[in-house]
């Protein structure tokens, strides 16, 4: 799935891609608000925001504040958030994942980017402008025209990343306006009793079946990397939810699609405190957390709401704080004086947890095999029902869940399944919703992106099929869009290559020929945990690729209005066996672990090289050979035969040769490796 615009670098490619479109045209639909109509006119699906605006507004005024902003995130830079947590939401009416409000005494706005648009015209009432941007330049303009000389802009230092209060802060400087943070939050206060209660169900330890070490050795090896570090930080502070389930073995159910729990961790030298509601461990998650007390391995359990204060207090001594400030708030980041601050992107944590053992290795590819079971199901009972006309892309999301649901070990989805068709695939985030839902159709394409999660792994695969003819520019958009899939993921390339350097080579069949898509090509990937895994990735701001990390990899091509592609596959990062050796590290390539196969119909055999043919059938033999005997062990012949059929190997000898952009890209590779040292 490709990740949600909070991630800044694919948010801009994204971005550019949606908001080329063109603009929407005046609308005298009546799904949509009309503000200018005289009485405005509201569809159903709006929400009278009167009352909650004025009672904020009453508290703005109390405080002496004269704008306070709104964000979409949770205090640990969540992708996904609890209702809690929804308070852009609750105050805008508005549903959508992403966007910033303003609110003054007399005005209120949002911002936010092209997918929600429509969206947002149809859930805000006339209370609300809707600003169609995302720049903190553009929300830090509108601000300086309407708040007064000497006013107070105001905002929770805890709900805002560094970056971004970095950003406001610069564009407030100079000018009469004080930006100033504000420990309680005032959405909440006037949210009051409604506001949904604190999540109460249990956090239980992962079997350790399940766990790719024990907690106790993953905090020796995080203590090791502070001994070895040059600035020796005396503790690491863990603000991302999955932090501090990886490195506790503890997960739960706080957020949707991510097995995760509100908590902090400060782990010190001598100490480790874990900030959690306590009365919602499970027995044996507390008793294997107080296993080693009294000692430098006892967990000491305190409040969620004691972070700060305990910061506060631990900062006060000679130490040095590590910490990663992609998920670490500017409100815990504020309680630390600089100098004794160790800041890098990410945390020792999140490094570690990126490169998978081989324990984790082995969870993903079973997962991944069972996975690739549900899926083919799908496919098999999509082929029957399609033609029929009954099954919609709702229907169709429902049943691949309900087939994952069936699998061992599964917890459900991993994220909100994306089920295209048609047109509808062109909008790369689109999701369905009930009684809005295109129907599937032999004569369209059909994109569906979903994966699920299990004890022992997170999965994320898209397919795009035809049941029917696909037009001439489908199959090789298609084709191309797999030639792309198949050029990353059979490269050979030195250790410690960085993604971006690498990405290029999933678009060239699609550069060939004046063809491009608008957003990344991967994301890491856990083990029982984010489908969106950082920092693992094809983009500028993800670390070098290293032996153990898995990526997903995912071109598509997507036309407006038409039609849209995507084929992503997860893949782990190996070491490559290559006739020579140049360096101290084996160069390295990635195997596959998503075990289903491409849509022969759509296929324009033609266009691949014979290596591109040799590869896709070892990798339909490695298929046959992972996915066949489980789907016998579950007894699904009809799936068998369904898959001995669609893995048949290609012909060889009736390729094309090789591309002769081949040789030209390799030695452009090769140059911008020597660029950076490599
Ligand atoms: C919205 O609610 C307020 C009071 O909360 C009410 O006075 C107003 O008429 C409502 N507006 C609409 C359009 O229903
Ligand atoms: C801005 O906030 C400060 C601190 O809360 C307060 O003292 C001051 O009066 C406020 N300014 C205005 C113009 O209300
Ligand atoms: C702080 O700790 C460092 C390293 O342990 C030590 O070298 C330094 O002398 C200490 N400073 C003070 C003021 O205690
Ligand atoms: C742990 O760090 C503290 C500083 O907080 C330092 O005084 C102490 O010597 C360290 N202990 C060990 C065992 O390294
Ligand atoms: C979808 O909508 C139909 C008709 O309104 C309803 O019967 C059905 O329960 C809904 N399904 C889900 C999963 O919400």
């Amino acid at each position: 799935m490709s990740p949600p615009l909070w991630i800044a670098a694919w948010a801009l490619l994204l971005h550019g891609c949606a908001a080329g479109r063109a603009p929407q045209a005046p609308s005298t639909r009546n799904d949509i608000r009309d503000c200018s109509a005289d009485p405005p006119y509201l569809p159903p699906t709006a929400t009278n925001t009167t009352a909650r605006l004025a009672v904020l507004r009453g508290i703005l005024r109390t405080h002496g504040i004269h704008a306070y902003i709104v964000p979409s995130t949770d205090a640990h830079m969540s992708e996904y958030i609890s209702k809690r947590d929804a308070r852009l939401g609750w105050l805008t009416g508005f549903t959508g994942s992403a966007g910033t409000a303003v609110v003054t005494w007399d005005k209120a706005t949002l911002w936010t980017d092209s997918r929600y648009w429509t969206q947002a015209e149809r859930e805000l009432d006339c209370n609300w402008e809707l600003q169609r941007t995302t720049s903190i330049e553009s929300i830090a303009t509108w601000i300086l025209e309407v708040v007064p000389a000497e006013g107070n802009v105001s905002l929770d230092p805890f709900l805002f990343s560094i970056d971004t209060w970095n950003s406001y802060s610069r564009a407030l400087h100079g000018s009469s306006q004080t930006l100033l943070p504000l420990e309680t939050n005032l959405v909440d206060q006037a949210w009051g009793d409604q506001r949904p209660p604190p999540s109460s169900s249990e956090i239980y330890s992962l079997p350790a079946e399940f766990t790719g070490s024990s907690w106790q050795e993953k905090v020796a090896g995080i203590r090791q990397q502070m001994e070895q570090h040059v600035r020796r930080p005396t503790a690491v502070l863990l603000s991302g939810l999955e932090e501090t389930a990886w490195l506790f073995n503890l997960r739960g159910d706080d957020i949707p699609y991510n097995p995760v729990f509100y908590s902090y961790t400060l782990l010190t030298n001598t100490t480790i405190s874990l900030f959690v509601e306590e009365s919602r461990l499970s027995a044996e998650a507390r008793q294997s957390l107080r296993s080693g007390c009294p000692g430098p391995l006892c967990v000491e359990l305190k409040e969620y709401g004691q972070v700060s204060a305990h910061l506060r207090h631990y900062a006060q001594g000679n130490v040095t704080v590590w910490l990663g400030t992609e998920y670490t708030t500017y409100g815990l980041y504020a309680i630390i004086p600089q100098e004794k601050l160790l800041e890098e992107s990410y945390s020792p944590v999140m490094m570690s947890k990126a490169v998978k053992n081989t324990h984790e290795q082995e969870m993903l590819r079973a997962t991944h095999v069972r996975d690739a079971v549900a899926v083919i199901q799908f496919l098999l009972w999509l082929e029957k029902t399609v033609p029929q006309g009954q099954v919609d892309e709702f229907s169709g999301a429902q049943r691949i869940d309900a087939f994952r649901w069936a699998q061992e070990h599964s917890r459900g989805p991993s994220f909100q399944s994306i089920s295209a068709s048609g047109l509808n695939a062109a909008l790369a985030h689109y999701s369905p919703s009930n009684g809005s839902s295109r129907t599937l159709s032999a004569r369209e394409m059909y994109l569906f992106d979903t994966g699920g999660q299990y004890l022992d792994g997170t999965t994320d695969v898209t397919r795009t099929v035809h049941w029917g003819e696909p037009t001439p520019l489908q199959k090789e958009a298609y084709t191309r869009v797999l030639m792309g899939n198949i050029d990353l993921a059979r490269l050979i390339f030195p250790s410690n290559t960085a993604g971006r350097t690498v990405e290029s080579f999933a678009r060239r069949a699609l550069w060939d020929v004046g063809l491009n898509y608008g957003h990344g090509t991967g994301h890491g990937i856990g083990n029982f945990l984010s489908v969106h895994e950082w920092p693992v990735g094809f983009q500028y701001n993800n670390v070098p690729l290293e032996a153990g990390m898995f990526t997903s990899i995912e071109p598509g091509y997507y036309r407006d209005g038409e039609f849209g592609i995507r084929i992503e596959d997860i893949a782990l990062v190996v070491e490559a066996q290559t006739e020579h050796q140049s360096g101290e590290k084996p160069f390295l390539t990635f195997e596959v672990v998503s075990l289903v196969p491409y849509d022969r119909n759509l296929i324009d055999l033609g266009l691949l090289s014979p290596e591109q043919i040799r590869y896709l059938n070892s990798y339909y033999e490695r298929i046959r050979a992972h996915v066949g005997p489980e789907l016998r062990r579950q007894r699904l012949e009809e799936e068998y035969a369904w898959l001995q059929e669609s893995t048949e190997p290609f012909p060889v000898s009736s390729a094309g040769t090789a591309a002769p952009g081949t040789l030209a890209l390799a030695s452009l590779l090769s140059v911008l490796l020597s660029e950076l040292g490599a």
